[in-house]
């Protein structure tokens, strides 16, 4: 992989939705904290420093018109995050068969900062239905921009949640090994 910082892999965990009480934000937040947890045992470095969170609730962005709104400080802020992680994981809504529009927005805005990275991915969906939902997301990312898409999703209906954490074990495992993987591969990537 090219053109990536020196120094230890970064990771970036972002979460898209915009819902004031988002399951899909409660898994990045498990994620989030499993991640640190991971990076602070292997550098004993303060993990915040190299896994940084990305709230898309807490930022305005314009909506993306390929012109002028590249120039938006905000966009100017999250690409410079993206390009300085390695390791980045994802937590969408599913809507309409699809991520949410806020983050398809976010790579519209940020393209070629996702560039090579290794991604992860996550969405809380309202029925078992819409399972392939990520994929064209997935085959956007790894065919724009040559992201390397780990081959291990994390999909999870409302039975899973109560109304502020993630509750069911089988979630709460698939999360962790998502993580796991991600910090394995992108370690190793950077490593190669
Ligand atoms: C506009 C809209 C479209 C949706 N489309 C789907 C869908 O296609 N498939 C599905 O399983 N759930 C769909 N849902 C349900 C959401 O995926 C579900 O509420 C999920 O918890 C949203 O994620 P969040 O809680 O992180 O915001 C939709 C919800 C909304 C508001």
């Amino acid at each position: 992989m090219s053109d990536h910082p020196v120094g230890p892999p970064k990771f970036l965990v972002i979460s898209s939705s915009l819902h004031p009480t988002s399951r899909s934000r409660l898994m990045a937040k498990v994620a989030l904290e499993q991640m640190r947890g991971i990076v602070a045992g292997a550098t004993g470095a303060d993990a915040g420093s190299w896994v940084e969170w990305v709230d898309l609730a807490d930022v305005s962005l314009p909506i993306c018109d390929g012109h002028s709104a590249y120039r938006d400080p905000a966009v100017g802020f999250l690409s410079g995050l993206i390009t300085g992680a390695r390791g980045i994981l994802i937590a969408s809504p599913i809507y309409n068969y699809d991520v949410n529009a806020n983050l398809k927005n976010l790579i519209e805005l940020t393209g070629r900062a996702w560039q090579d990275k290794v991604v992860g991915l996550m969405c809380a969906a309202g029925g078992a239905g819409s399972y392939m939902s990520l994929m064209p997301f997935a085959n956007s990312l790894m065919l724009d921009f040559r992201c390397l898409i780990l081959p291990r999703f994390v999909y999870a209906t409302g039975g899973a949640f109560t109304h502020d954490s993630v509750e069911d074990p089988e979630i709460l495992h698939r999360i962790e090994a998502l993580v796991d993987q991600l910090v394995t591969v992108t370690n190793a990537l950077a490593k190669a």
